[in-house]
């Protein structure tokens, strides 16, 4: 018995180490199938199987900083940006350890999938004494089963996360899970299944609220062609590009037949998609979508918000007047308001918001009425937050909903009627700083960053950036900033910070380094923003220039992050790229990308800049700021535009610098009083800085003025110049001297304009641009433009 019992034993490790050997030897050539007793490691890249006919891949796929996942995923990563179109996961809301994690199939006949510290991530919670084998099917399905015999006791098929690939069911069982973000693979709001009533749709399933939204929810089922009679409830993607649905909905791609590889996606904006790519060496493309205009998505700004959408741009959230984001990083989150509601009839207010509609939580409905009734209506209920009112044309009158809750709220020109919103009297928020859509440019998450790449340029003659004036002038923005954001951000992001970092490919370096990559801060290339760059080769060939602060904050590590993350996220093609960060000790340091054309400054004194140039430059400038001032992350006022924080890349594009480093601005808070400490630089200050005024976006509006009038003239406010007499002129005297010019003389272009740019330039659009550069220049703050009206009148004008 007990012979017995060692020999089986025996020869239990026998045949398990025999089928370790038979998977390691067969690892290398990476094999289809996994035996018994066998596992694929996290730390060895060969550890993977691949499918018969080589076009899936399952393993462990890095997704985010140290976090891997097991997945199955196209063996050939797209051409486009090598990344890894991945169509399952196994643990996608709990990623594992870059060491040590392993997927093992267990004699018992279990899949485990353990982290470093032996925690089971995720199991197939099957169990068998036959011999099994998990095996990476031709059409991307894993299966477990079992040697002898067909019998499948597992397959990935079953549990799909936001994909489907050709011939994998979607059945009453399962359901498509969006994605958080398009890099947080996370289980996210949105997901695609068969209702009660068997209709395949599209349902938000948010924090607090869920609803459906595709096909349109007000609709019955058979206006839309569905029928909802067979329970069967099964869907299915052709390999040709059919899809059928046991609901009666059915479609072909555009690209019907032709194509080699296909998915039906969840997408992380909600829309449910087809993408094809006719063969490996080709990028995904979109073949069929559910609907374009993600608006129509529910959920995607959060409560309290608004969404726009135009197919150049993109969607974009706004919060409504009166509310601020929970959450700046997450829309999710919605708005909050920034008022006390009250109950008291005569303390109301309602702020009228054209085309804006939110869809659901309509409290009372009434037809044929007038909008004092509706404002009665609404009064009455301590609850209604807003009333939408509307002219009904094909019946001839106003109809009237009050609303108990703002949901899925969208800025839709075709929408005729407005939203009335509730707001406490005397208040003084109002729809400017809300969106106008048609004015927006530049907030889009479709914006890709543009990456430069130095690499033929690395021993280009290097040019100083940052050359910040030294002085009493000099900004000191960046102590502000770190200390009102560690008081007023700490919590919020310091959590998520980790993941947020690993998303936008941000890094932390490690000092030493820094003091490596700099040979031991050795090249200074510029100074001021609140700290010396140095020039750096980071270890991966990268040039950098690398920041090292003054007075380095005695504050945690986690609210530094925050503030770094916040910087780091902002994502703009004119704006100078941050790469990462140090923060160890008391040392803390930025890492920058490095512009190979230096300065502004510099271009305009050695006359490098033709007008074409100069013209471009000062519009994608209008355009940073304006997505600064007044998209994505409420305000950030720069607080010091000047030639020589805009860089030029190797293509002339400027990238603004020392941006984020200025206060990140409430709306609501511009008499903060900590902002009385900044400074910019002497030539390019607003008065509001000398007269202590309150500080608002309108100080960088001025500065970019100033800047403009230096690009057209070729004369800076700082240094003084000599005009045409010979007599010198008196600092920053550039804007009178213009202005003057401009009231003497109808040749007056002729004569400011910058000899070197000689006589080649549109009239016209030099007209516009220094007449917009006077507007912005006024002493009179609100009567400067905004930054985005600064973008449109130079787009419409310069029709660029
Ligand atoms: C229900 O849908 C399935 C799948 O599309 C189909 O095979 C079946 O014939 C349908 N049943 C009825 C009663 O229409
Ligand atoms: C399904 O659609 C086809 C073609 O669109 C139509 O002829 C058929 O009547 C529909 N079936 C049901 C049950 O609605
Ligand atoms: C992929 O398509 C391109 C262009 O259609 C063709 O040149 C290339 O040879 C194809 N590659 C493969 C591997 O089929
Ligand atoms: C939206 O605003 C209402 C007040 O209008 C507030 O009660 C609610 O909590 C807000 N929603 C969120 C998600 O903050
Ligand atoms: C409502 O507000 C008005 C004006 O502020 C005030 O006179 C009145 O007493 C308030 N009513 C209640 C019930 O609080
Ligand atoms: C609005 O309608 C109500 C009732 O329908 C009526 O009493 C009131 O006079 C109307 N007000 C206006 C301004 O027309
Ligand atoms: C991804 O999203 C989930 C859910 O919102 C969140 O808990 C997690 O921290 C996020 N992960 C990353 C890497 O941002």
């Amino acid at each position: 018995m007990n012979n017995n019992m060692d020999f089986s034993f025996t020869l239990f490790l026998l045949v398990s180490l025999a089928f370790s050997f038979q998977c390691s030897s067969s690892s290398s050539s990476s094999s289809s199938s996994l035996r018994k007793g066998s596992s694929l490691s996290v730390e060895n890249p060969e550890d993977k199987l691949i499918s018969h006919n080589g076009m899936f891949s399952a393993g462990f796929i890095s997704i985010g900083q140290n976090a891997y996942s097991f997945a199955i995923w196209f063996t050939e990563p797209n051409s486009l940006n090598h990344k890894n179109t991945i169509v399952w996961m196994a643990n996608r809301d709990q990623p594992v350890n870059g060491k040590r994690s392993k997927l093992t199939l267990l004699n018992t006949g279990n899949i485990v999938l353990l982290d470093v510290s032996l925690n089971n991530v995720w199991s197939s919670k099957t169990s068998s004494l036959e011999p099994l084998e998990l095996h990476l099917k031709n059409d991307g399905n894993l299966v477990l089963l079992e040697l002898q015999g067909t019998k499948i006791l597992w397959q990935s098929f079953d549990s799909p996360t936001d994909t489907l690939v050709p011939g994998q069911p979607l059945t009453r069982y399962t359901k498509l899970v969006a994605s958080r973000s398009d890099t947080n693979h996370s289980s996210g709001f949105y997901q695609f299944f068969f209702d009660d009533e068997n209709i395949l749709g599209l349902h938000y399933n948010g924090r607090d609220v869920s609803s459906s939204y595709w096909p349109k929810p007000w609709l019955l089922s058979w206006d839309v062609g569905r029928s909802n009679f067979n329970s069967s409830r099964i869907a299915v993607l052709g390999s040709f590009g059919e899809f059928y649905s046991s609901d009666n909905f059915t479609f072909t791609t555009s690209d019907y037949g032709s194509v080699m590889q296909r998915i039906m996606k969840l997408d992380s904006d909600g829309v449910v998609r087809v993408y094809s790519r006719i063969n490996v060496s080709q990028n995904w493309y979109v073949s069929w979508q559910a609907f374009s205009g993600t608006c129509t998505v529910h959920g995607v700004c959060g409560a309290n918000s608004t969404c726009s959408y135009s197919p150049k741009l993109g969607r974009k959230c706004s919060c409504i007047p009166g509310y601020r984001m929970k959450n700046p990083n997450d829309w999710s989150y919605g708005c909050e308001p920034m008022f006390d509601f009250t109950c008291n009839k005569s303390e109301s207010t309602f702020l009228e918001m054209k085309n804006v509609e939110f869809y659901g939580y309509d409290f009372h409905y009434i037809e044929i009425c007038n909008f004092s009734t509706c404002v009665d209506l609404c009064l009455q209920d301590c609850n209604c937050k807003a009333f939408q009112f509307s002219y009904w044309e094909k019946h001839g009158f106003y109809r009237c909903f009050t609303k108990t809750q703002l949901q899925n709220g969208r800025y839709y020109p075709i929408f005729e009627g407005s939203t009335y919103l509730r707001l406490p009297k005397g208040n003084t928020f109002s729809l400017k700083q809300t969106s106008n859509p048609s004015n927006n440019d530049v907030c889009s998450e479709k914006l890709q960053r543009v990456y430069v790449n130095g690499g033929e340029n690395h021993f280009v003659k290097f040019f100083l950036w940052f050359a910040t004036a030294i002085g009493a002038f000099q900004t000191v923005c960046i102590f502000v900033i770190w200390c009102s954001l560690f008081r007023s951000n700490q919590k919020t992001y310091a959590d998520q910070q980790g993941y947020h970092i690993a998303d936008i490919g941000f890094r932390k370096f490690s000092y030493l380094e820094l003091k490596k990559a700099t040979k031991g801060f050795s090249q200074e290339i510029g100074r001021g923003g609140g700290g010396v760059v140095y020039k750096g080769l980071l270890s991966d060939e990268r040039h950098a220039a690398i920041k090292r602060l003054y007075n380095a904050q005695q504050g945690g590590e986690g609210e530094f992050l925050a503030e770094v993350g916040i910087i780091g996220r902002l994502n703009h093609m004119n704006l100078i790229e941050m790469w990462g960060y140090c923060a160890e000790g008391k040392y803390r340091l930025l890492v920058y990308e490095y512009m190979e054309n230096g300065s502004l400054a510099e271009n305009l004194s050695s006359n490098k800049l033709d007008w074409s140039k100069r013209f471009k430059i000062a519009l994608a400038i209008a355009r940073v700021l304006a997505y600064l001032h007044e998209e994505c992350l409420e305000w950030i006022l720069h607080c010091d535009i000047k030639p020589q924080n805009i860089l030029l890349d190797s293509n002339f594009q400027p990238k603004l610098a020392d941006f984020g480093l200025s206060k990140l601005k409430n709306r609501n808070n511009l008499n903060n009083s900590s902002v009385s400490m900044i400074r910019g630089t002497r030539g390019y200050m607003a008065p509001e800085w000398i007269f202590n005024l309150p500080i608002t976006s309108k100080v960088d509006v001025y500065s970019y003025g100033i800047v403009v009038l230096e690009m057209i003239t070729g004369k800076s406010p700082t240094t003084g110049f000599k005009i045409v007499n010979g007599e010198e002129e008196s600092v920053g005297r550039l804007v009178t001297w213009v202005r003057e010019k401009r009231g003497s003389s109808i040749s007056w272009l002729e004569e400011i304009v910058d000899p070197n740019i000689g006589l080649n330039y549109d009239k016209s659009k030099m007209e516009i641009l220094a007449k917009v550069a006077l507007d912005c220049v006024v002493d009179e703050r609100d009567s400067r433009p905004t930054m985005s009206r600064v973008v449109e009148m130079l787009q419409y004008h310069g029709n660029d």
